[in-house]
């Protein structure tokens, strides 16, 4: 009992050391602010401009490298192979032959959506190795109804060079191997950006 006055000081002082940082943090929380707006030159952001980038995708499913790899089969009800998903990792080349000049790879999966007609779920960001592109990435999410002449699918981001970027893609077909499911589609990118 007769160290308990003793104790008791230190102890009152830590209490209160306790209670006055609580004090302050709950303050700070003031000085922390959630939203702002803010000028788009801080971002080093100046004129949004249009550009147009034109690839070829190939997407190959056979052979001793395949980019395109089946993750989850189609339902076996499925005559339009519903549900199939691939994932891919598919180069883009300057030109049609795949000797052409790599500029980047189209990265992320397709998915058979439809179960009436051929429309796949596309979702893939095409990830660019060229010149000052190389690091920035486009993402494109969208219908690919693949027997279609042109498909338009947008693009609904971007990374690097492309932040802010929106747009659309038009993808048509250049060659398909009925064979081996093997294809080559132009892709025409129209994305604004700064
Ligand atoms: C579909 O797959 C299931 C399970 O693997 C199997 O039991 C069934 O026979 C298959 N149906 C057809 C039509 O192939
Ligand atoms: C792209 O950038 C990576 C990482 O900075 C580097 O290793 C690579 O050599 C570059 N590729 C080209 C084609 O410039």
């Amino acid at each position: 009992m007769a160290r308990v006055p003793i104790f008791a000081p230190k102890f009152m002082i830590i209490l209160s050391l306790i209670f006055s940082f609580s004090t302050i943090l709950v303050n700070g929380d003031q000085d922390h602010e959630f939203v702002r707006s803010m000028d788009r030159k801080l971002l080093g952001l100046k004129k949004e401009k249009l550009s147009h980038f034109k690839v070829y995708w190939h997407d190959i499913l056979t052979g001793p490298n395949p980019s395109s790899i089946q993750v989850v089969p189609p339902l076996n009800t499925s005559i339009t192979a519903f549900g199939l998903v691939r994932m891919i990792d598919n180069p883009l080349t300057l030109g049609p032959e795949m000797s052409s000049r790599l500029v980047g790879k189209a990265q992320g999966f397709y998915a058979q959506a439809s179960q009436q007609d051929l429309g796949l779920l596309m979702a893939m960001n095409l990830a660019f190795i060229e010149g000052k592109y190389n690091g920035s990435t486009i993402t494109v999410l969208g219908r690919n109804e693949v027997f279609s002449t042109v498909r338009e699918m947008p693009v609904i981001g971007g990374s690097g060079l492309f932040r802010f970027a929106r747009g659309y893609v038009q993808a048509r077909t250049h060659m398909v191997d009925l064979k081996t499911g093997d294809a080559t589609v132009e892709y025409n990118v129209y994305v604004f950006h700064y």
